[in-house]
């Protein structure tokens, strides 16, 4: 038995020699260690052997064991260092190429439109505050002046949720959130997501707004008109042109709806104006005094002004988008305009 572990050290030392490839080492250690290996079967075979042998083959076996996993880790260490070297010598790296650049990604049309409204108003005095998204008809409509039967209600087509609840239609609902929150004076803005059921070129199911209000001892009306002309002065230019038109919200009343001339045609009268001259913008007017009584505010004490704006068309106004739809398409060779 000696002498067969001899002559397999030998023989494993011999052909470890004339390895070239990781693959041809692993097949010889596989010979060797393996689980019917060469060296593996002497092993197996100590159990035959008489008590006083086996102490002394048992520490030769170590000791070929060990002098052939030695050898074959060095084999494997100079097989690696012999390909490390020669992908050195075949590949090489040109170091003088220029780097890839980063794509740098950049806000969506109608966040730029809607950071350029808040600083707008916030440069005027106004907070920014939000409000949920997922609102209860007390805030959405009754706090505002809308009963379950007023038919103000129908100009809203309305997701309804369940237990009462629903994806807010306008941000005003804010208005309530924030009056029951502080006491006056309020000069807030709330820029943020409203939602309708309604699909086609100038309107998406979701869309953004801008509600604004204000409350304090004495606001006149006149204060509503010179806040919104400094803003669509300062949004769509000097020349711009307004004018406020009566209208009915159950929230404000007075109420006004606010036209600018038209962008597109300065007035003149285009198809994107409907040959008016003049694009809506917004919605306003004095906040109602039953608003005031929903938060306990006292309307012999304070008034105020408030107004909404829908961000995707003054969006449009800016960029001249024919489909308000392309917006939220997620195509980058559009968004990548703007
Ligand atoms: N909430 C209205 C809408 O979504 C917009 C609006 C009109 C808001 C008049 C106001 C307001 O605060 O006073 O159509």
């Amino acid at each position: 038995m000696k002498a067969e572990l001899e002559a397999i050290q030998a023989e494993a030392l011999e052909a470890l020699k004339a390895v070239k490839s990781s693959n041809a080492l692993e097949s010889l250690r596989i010979e060797y260690f393996g689980r019917k290996g060469k060296l593996t079967d002497v092993m197996k075979g100590m159990g035959q052997l008489s008590n006083e042998k086996r102490p002394i083959i048992g520490k030769l076996a170590n000791e070929v064991r060990t002098a052939l996993t030695e050898a074959f880790e060095a084999a494997k260490n100079s097989l690696n260092n012999q390909q490390q070297e020669q992908q050195l010598e075949t590949e090489s790296i040109d170091i003088t190429l220029p780097g890839r650049k980063p794509a740098y990604g950049k806000a969506h049309p109608v966040m730029q439109t809607l950071e350029r409204i808040e600083a707008i108003f916030t440069q005027m005095g106004f907070q920014v505050v939000t409000g949920p998204e997922v609102e209860t008809e007390h805030y959405n409509f009754d706090a505002l002046n809308t009963p379950p039967d007023h038919p103000a209600r129908d100009l809203h087509d309305t997701f309804y949720l369940t237990d009462g609840h629903l994806l807010r239609t306008h941000n005003s609902p804010v208005q309530i959130r924030a009056m029951e929150n502080q006491k006056p004076p309020v000069r807030i803005i709330v820029p943020g997501k409203a939602y309708r059921v309604d699909y086609d070129v100038s309107h998406t199911p979701m869309f953004h707004q801008v509600e604004g209000l204000l409350v304090d001892r004495h606001v006149p009306f006149s204060e509503l008109k010179g806040v919104l002309v400094s803003f669509a002065r300062q949004m769509f230019g000097d020349q711009t042109q307004m004018r406020f038109r009566p209208h009915f919200f159950p929230f404000t009343e007075p109420s006004a709806e606010m036209d600018i001339s038209c962008t597109v045609c300065l007035g003149k009268g285009c198809r994107s104006c409907g040959h008016t001259g003049w694009i809506e913008i917004l919605g306003a007017g004095a906040v109602d005094p039953e608003v005031f009584r929903a938060v306990n505010y006292d309307p012999e004490e304070v008034t105020g002004f408030a107004f909404g704006m829908g961000v995707e068309r003054i969006a449009n106004l800016q960029f001249r988008i024919p489909d308000i739809r392309t917006f939220y398409e997620n195509d980058l060779r559009f968004l990548h305009q703007f």
